[in-house]
């Protein structure tokens, strides 16, 4: 059996349908209650309690830590000790490409504090760490639905953004596989702010204006989704990327024998929440 935690996310939902697919058990975890798909069980856990989460006959664990945990002072540490603890022999754990590229910042320490661990713990183990997400263009979709604009900052800096049901398709892999390892996931191709809403506008078959934020506004609504040092943290990256943060990572084709899905394929799956 294998249990996926953050299970009705962005990863998580094609995760559990991914791995249900192909025949695992599936325990999908979330705070609330949800439908999942047929054959996949829910539990209802918080992972700012650990004990909350029951492992007992799992397999393998994809580990997957919402950004507020370290705010309400959980401790995820203990989610591995619990992992091994009964008898789970394989966790994935889902990390940050800024881990590796902005190695500072309380949350990205906890991280990489929380991918030693994993690798220390004696279990098997694999480190997801993806680059931003396709889907973050949600935060756009109200205002393109009310106003067709994309209001945006930094409107021309491109960075390989990734779809998560890539991701999702690389955990499955990995949660069935026996390699220990690390895996950087990007999309195909570095695409601008200015793009993905021509990219939107495209899919709607309708123009959508591209508005370009300052930092200060960016960072104003920002702070609504997360504490501001990870908005900072945030803007930095997507003002100034690094020559690591630009680059097209192999991992995902290595994996999946294909190349990452496009902003516009994950924009065409996604238009109804634009129109
Ligand atoms: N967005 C990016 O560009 C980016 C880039 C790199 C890494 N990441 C990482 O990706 C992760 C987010 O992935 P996602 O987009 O798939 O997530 P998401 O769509 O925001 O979904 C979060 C999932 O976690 C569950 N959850 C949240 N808090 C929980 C808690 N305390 N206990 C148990 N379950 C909880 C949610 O369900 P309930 O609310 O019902 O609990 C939901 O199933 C974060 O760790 C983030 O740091 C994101």
């Amino acid at each position: 059996m294998i249990v996926v935690t953050g299970a009705t996310g962005n990863i998580g939902r094609p995760l559990t349908k991914a791995l249900a697919e192909a025949g695992e058990q599936v325990v999908a975890v979330s705070r609330h209650a949800a439908e999942v798909p047929d054959g996949v069980r829910h539990q209802v856990a918080d992972l700012s309690d650990p004990a909350s989460l029951d492992l007992s006959g799992a397999k393998a664990l994809f580990l997957l830590l919402s950004g507020d945990l370290h705010a309400v002072g959980a401790r995820p540490a203990e989610l591995v000790e619990r992992a091994a603890a009964q008898g789970v022999r394989r966790v994935v754990l889902l990390s940050s490409l800024g881990v590796r590229t902005r190695p500072f910042g309380t949350t990205r320490v906890e991280l990489r504090g929380l991918e030693d661990i994993l690798r220390n713990s004696g279990l098997d183990w694999a480190v997801l760490r993806p680059g931003g997400f396709a889907s973050n263009a949600l935060w756009w979709a109200e205002a393109v639905r009310t106003q067709r604009t994309v209001a945006a900052p930094f409107g021309d800096t491109a960075l390989p953004i990734i779809d998560p049901a890539d991701i999702a398709e690389v955990a499955a892999a990995a949660l069935r596989s026996d390699r220990n390892g690390v895996l950087e996931l990007t999309g195909p191709e570095v695409i601008t702010p200015r793009q993905q809403a021509e990219a939107i506008a495209a899919a709607l078959g309708e123009p959508v204006r591209f508005h370009e934020l300052t930092r200060a506004e960016a960072k104003a609504g920002m702070e609504q989704l997360m504490p501001g040092e990870l908005a900072d943290d945030t803007l930095d990256i997507l003002g100034s990327p690094t020559p690591d943060e630009v680059a097209v990572s192999p991992d995902v084709e290595q994996v999946l024998g294909r190349a990452p899905r496009t902003f516009a394929d994950w924009t065409a799956r996604h238009v109804e929440a634009f129109r």
